[in-house]
């Protein structure tokens, strides 16, 4: 079976981290147990109250807020970019200490070896670059079918032509980019991070419901990031349009990826389809991801990056992992870092949240609900 790689592009669409592998061609058995929850997950009883952060515009009608009223308001205004950024370096110092921790401990895990996939078919977005390329390399060595989903078709194209070399043989993001918008109108992070995955998964839906069987689910991986623990969901603004701050609207996009897979989960284990979804913290990586920081950031991570920093290919792993691995076969709702269920931010697992934030997103994209 040959190892192909093939590059799909569509300039200016939003696609976001994402990685789909689905069986070709599998037959359906007789009734089947559907897919397995994730041991690690804990559900709220669906009368929990929201904990997302609800924030309301006001409009040039609203009555004037009271002085005291007013200067709270303006203090959280003042408040709105600099939390967030605070929130985002804290949680990733965690990350890179907890790297380092691991970096330093000499214990040699042994490399996992996954079943070769020949006659799979695996989508990888943004898989021309960084943690992407590595994991379409990956899944190319193991015998899949592999589409790049890109920005660029020239990158798209010469990444198929390093891999087919090396190998002789999901996962677009932004993070931190200026405040601007989607083709479609959409704020950068939100659009690109969240809503094009949220799209490009409901339109394939049918197809990886076909494709699944009860040995082979189809898999749906999706990129989020620790960020999302500190992440807050603005149903009410989340595009970002009362206040914009980098920080606070990459790490909305990344709980907003953590809300959909359990909400995908949930509806894919209720009508008994073999596809699985779960969500993948890749940790702190050396990528191009990091254009937009702060130079000073940029300095300190160019010096440090090879202690601190995980390599693509490390960053990769845990996609892979969740890609091919038999332990997650027809297993879906986990959240997954090193290669381990872990527990995602408890707001994430807020079933009402989930809900609201699949109407509001089907809404947004024009499918329904
Ligand atoms: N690096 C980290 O430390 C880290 C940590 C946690 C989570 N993540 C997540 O991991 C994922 C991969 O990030 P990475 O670190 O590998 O970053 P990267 O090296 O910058 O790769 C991102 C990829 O997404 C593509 N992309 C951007 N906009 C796109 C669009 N509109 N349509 C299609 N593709 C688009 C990029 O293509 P162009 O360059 O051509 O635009 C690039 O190939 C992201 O979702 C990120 O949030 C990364």
């Amino acid at each position: 079976m040959p190892r192909r790689v093939g590059a799909a592009t569509r300039p200016g669409a939003a696609l976001t981290a994402a990685a789909l592998s689905l069986p070709l061609g599998g037959g359906r058995a007789a009734p089947r147990p559907p897919p397995r929850p994730c041991p690690a997950r804990r559900r709220r009883p669906a009368t929990a109250p929201l904990t997302g952060r609800l924030l309301a515009c006001r409009t040039p009608s609203a009555p004037r807020p009271e002085p005291a009223a007013a200067g709270r308001e303006a203090a959280m205004s003042l408040l709105s970019a600099p939390v967030p950024l605070l929130r985002v370096y804290w949680i990733g110092l965690l990350v890179i200490l907890h790297q380092l921790r691991h970096r330093l401990l000499p214990r040699c895990p042994p490399t996992p070896v996954f079943p070769t996939q020949n006659g799979k078919v695996a989508i990888v977005t943004g898989g021309a670059k960084g943690i992407g390329y590595q994991t379409v390399k990956h899944l190319a060595r193991l015998g899949m079918h592999v589409i790049i989903a890109g920005n660029s078709e020239s990158e798209g194209q010469e990444a198929v032509r390093k891999i087919q070399e090396e190998t002789s043989s999901g996962k677009a993001g932004v993070m931190l980019v200026p405040e601007r918008k989607t083709e479609d109108g959409f704020e950068e992070h939100f659009g690109l991070n969240y809503l094009g995955h949220f799209l490009l998964t409901n339109l394939l839906l049918d197809k990886l419901r076909q494709s699944g069987t009860h040995s082979h689910n189809a898999r749906i991986i999706t990129v989020s990031s620790a960020t999302h623990y500190v992440g807050k969901l603005h149903l009410s603004d989340l595009q970002s349009r009362c206040s914009y701050s980098p920080h606070g609207a990459y790490a909305q996009s990344k709980l907003a990826l953590v809300l959909f897979t359990y909400q995908l989960q949930h509806l894919l284990a209720a009508n008994g389809s073999h596809v699985t979804a779960n969500v993948v913290d890749p940790g702190v990586v050396n990528t191009e991801l990091y254009k937009h920081v702060f130079w000073v950031v940029k300095v300190a991570k160019w010096m440090t990056a090879w202690l601190f920093f995980k390599t693509p290919e490390e960053g990769a792993s845990t996609t892979i992992y969740a890609a091919v691995s038999p332990e997650m076969e027809g297993v879906g709702g986990c959240y997954l870092y090193n290669e381990e269920r872990t527990k995602s931010a408890d707001v994430a697992y807020d079933e009402e949240l989930q809900r609201r934030l699949w109407t509001e997103s089907c809404k947004m994209v024009g499918i329904s609900d």
